[in-house]
């Protein structure tokens, strides 16, 4: 018998591409999602999965969708929700997460937590390895709410026999994973006045937008590779804990800027930093601001147990994946 797997928050852009990973993986026999939105997975041609609507704040949902699974994967999250929603979704609906997935007995329990559970700080060692505390930006919603649910998750399954996995992303990309795109164009929607600019000079023939970039270097992680990372902890490779997940190779917002057609200026990291302390103040108006502070600190992982233990091997580098990614945002309109 193949393993039975339940995954939480599987339409996003995390989830799709693990189902499709799922399909080919003869280890497992069944997936079942649930998120809130419509969703026809016959529809991909995928056999193996079926979905059903559920929110993971309805704890009923959550203890049928688990009911015979090997496995839960939690992937539900309100990543750019407001203050309210991330802290129902996030906190509570993991929680839920979490306590039905041990009453259910299942054998293992995969959770995509990030490395901003690590926290933004200038004292963190580069590059940082799971063997650092994730303590979280406490002025950072994001941040911090990973930070504490990783704490929950090893107090709700404490003295239980479920095995938990812990995986820590950087920022997740691809043709089907065009969120930072999305985020840096569409950042107008969050009523700053520059992207506004930024995007009425884009439709000025010869005139590209310009994007700030301080220089900060990041890493990206293709989904596709995210994907195989999981279905590795699906199938119990490796030991149960925390495993950090990035492509090799970093970019810088320059970087971004030249994929999309844009244009990019230097600026000098403490103005940055006086740009990223002054959006957080605004915070209080749109918790969104909060995400200045992941681009004015450098945060690199080290990604050698996750090599090691699971035998991953990123296909895709730094580099690639942003090309991947800016044809993915070309092609789904976001650049028009
Ligand atoms: N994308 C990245 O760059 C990245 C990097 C590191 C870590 N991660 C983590 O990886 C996980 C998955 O991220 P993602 O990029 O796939 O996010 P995403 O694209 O925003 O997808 C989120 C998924 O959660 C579902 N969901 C949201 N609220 C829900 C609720 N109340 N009940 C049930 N389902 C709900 C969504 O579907 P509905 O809205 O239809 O319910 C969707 O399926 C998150 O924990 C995220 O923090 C992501």
């Amino acid at each position: 018998m193949g393993l039975t797997v339940a995954i939480t928050g599987p339409t996003g852009e995390i989830g799709l591409p693990l189902l499709r990973e799922l399909e080919r993986v003869e280890a497992v026999e069944s997936v079942r999602g649930m998120a809130r939105r419509p969703f026809r997975p016959e529809l991909a041609g995928w056999q193996k999965v079926a979905y059903r609507r559920g929110d993971v704040l309805d704890r009923d949902s959550l203890a049928a969708l688990f009911e015979g699974a090997d496995v839960v994967v939690h992937l539900a999250f309100s990543i750019f929700g407001g203050r309210g929603q991330t802290r129902r979704v996030n906190l509570i609906g993991s929680r839920n997460v979490f306590a039905a997935a041990r009453k259910a007995g299942v054998k293992r329990l995969v959770y995509a937590s990030s490395v901003a559970a690590y926290g933004f700080h200038a004292d963190a060692p580069q590059p940082i390895t799971e063997g650092v505390p994730p303590r979280g930006s406490e002025g950072f919603y994001y941040s911090a709410q990973k930070a504490e649910l990783e704490a929950a998750l090893a107090d709700s399954l404490d003295g239980s026999d479920v095995a938990a996995y812990v995986l820590r992303p950087c920022v997740v990309a691809g043709p089907q994973a065009t969120m930072l795109i999305d985020r840096v164009v569409g950042s107008a929607r969050l009523g700053d006045p520059l992207p506004k600019l930024r995007r009425w000079a884009g439709r000025v023939p010869g005139l590209a937008p310009v994007l700030p970039d301080s220089g900060v270097h990041f890493q990206l992680v293709h989904h596709d590779d995210v994907a195989v990372a999981l279905a590795a902890t699906i199938e119990g490779a490796g030991d149960p804990g925390a495993y950090n997940l990035a492509g090799t190779g970093t970019i810088t917002l320059g970087d971004v800027a030249r994929a999309i057609g844009w244009h990019s200026v230097r600026v000098p990291r403490p103005l940055a930093s006086l740009g990223g302390g002054f959006a957080r103040r605004l915070a209080f108006f749109s918790p969104q601001l909060e995400w200045a502070i992941a681009y004015d600190h450098e945060v690199l992982m080290d990604t050698a147990k996750a090599r090691q233990e699971l035998g991953w091997v990123p296909r895709f580098d730094a580099q690639e994946t942003l090309i991947q990614m800016a044809v993915g945002a070309r092609e789904a309109g976001l650049l028009d």
